[in-house]
């Protein structure tokens, strides 16, 4: 079983950037975590971060016909106006589980929307590190869910 982690524009930066929202953790602490609770799921982790748009789009196209059976998603501010990632989600026949590190809804406005929930399953925000770690945890529920109905 497959899980694919997206991370979005800037977060490379965790660990530089703003401590006070985002921790110190880096990017490689995150994916290092993830994979720790991968092997205790016993589920196969692809992570991939880029800060362009159309890359993360097309690396969204590619999912179908790799056997990947959920996605979590961390989009960073394209959360927040993207409707082409939206879209490319929206593509997928599989759950989709969006991730903040900080905790959006206590912020300034503009991060209070979410264009990516239409097409997610649901979202877990401010938590730090763990947020990506509950929605692992969550995406695997899922598949559980559906693994005797779907055949992705
Ligand atoms: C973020 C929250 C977004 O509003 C912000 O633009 C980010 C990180 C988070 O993980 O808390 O880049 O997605």
């Amino acid at each position: 079983m497959k899980i694919l982690i997206l991370h979005g524009v800037n977060l490379n930066m965790f660990g530089k950037r703003d401590p006070a929202h985002y921790g110190t953790a880096t990017l490689a602490d995150i994916n290092a975590a993830l994979a720790d609770l991968g092997k205790e799921l016993g589920v196969e982790l692809e992570t991939f971060q880029t800060n362009h748009e159309g890359e993360m789009v097309e690396r969204i196209h590619r999912v179908p016909g790799e056997g990947i059976r959920a996605v979590v998603i961390n989009a960073g501010a394209w959360t927040h106006y993207s409707y082409a990632i939206a879209d490319a989600l929206a593509i997928l026949d599989m759950p989709v589980v969006e991730v903040h590190m900080s905790n959006v809804h206590a912020r300034e406005a503009f991060r209070h929307e979410s264009v990516l929930s239409t097409v997610s399953a649901g979202s877990i925000a401010g938590f730090g590190v763990q947020s990506y770690l509950l929605g692992l945890r969550a995406a695997w529920n899922l598949i559980q869910n559906t693994r005797d109905t779907r055949r992705l």
